[in-house]
């Protein structure tokens, strides 16, 4: 499955989140990918209002990982772009116990901790800026768990 969303300010990128959050499921992996300022920790901050975080989302680039457990789902918030030139020996940082644990995982920069990932059972989204300035979304997945997410999102985008 895959669809494509443009939003053309931060708002709507929020409102994206939430619905991406209104059907998401314990356990499950969310992977962002796009560009330096695509709009990742916009779209994260949307996901997180939705699950109820009370802190403030910003991006974790100086940490790997931040957690939130003010949300009635946790939210675990991983940053991998500073992990881009760790020898894949020393960068198993314990993920594998945040990732398929007992909340919700959102990856920035997956590509950095690939070997860790299994891509055929995340929901991958990819963020473009497009030449108006505004965020293309391709989010796709390999598995069906998502359906009821993919239907929501046609039907409040009309697609
Ligand atoms: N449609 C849009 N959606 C999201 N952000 C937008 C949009 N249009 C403009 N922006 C701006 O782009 C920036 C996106 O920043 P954000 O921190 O979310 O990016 P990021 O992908 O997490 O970057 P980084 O790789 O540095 O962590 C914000 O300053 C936001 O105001
Ligand atoms: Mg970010």
């Amino acid at each position: 499955m895959e669809i494509k969303i443009i939003t053309k300010n931060k708002e709507e990128t929020l409102k994206l989140g939430e619905i991406i959050a209104s059907k998401i499921f314990i356990g499950e992996i969310i992977t962002l990918s796009g560009d330096l300022g695509a709009g990742k920790t916009t779209l994260t901050k949307g996901i997180g209002k939705k699950l109820g975080v009370k802190e403030e989302i910003n991006s974790p680039t100086f940490n790997i990982l931040k957690c939130y457990f003010s949300s009635s789902i946790p939210l675990y918030h991983i940053d991998a772009y500073r992990l881009e030139d760790i020898p894949r020996e020393n960068k198993n940082i314990g993920l594998e116990e945040v990732i398929e644990g007992d909340g919700v995982a959102i990856i920035e920069w997956p590509k950095f901790i690939e070997e860790f990932l299994n891509f055929d059972d995340v929901l991958d989204i990819v963020i473009k800026i497009n030449e108006n300035n505004e965020r293309e979304f391709t989010i796709s997945s390999k598995n069906e768990r998502f359906s009821s997410l993919f239907n929501e999102l046609k039907e409040v985008y009309k697609l």
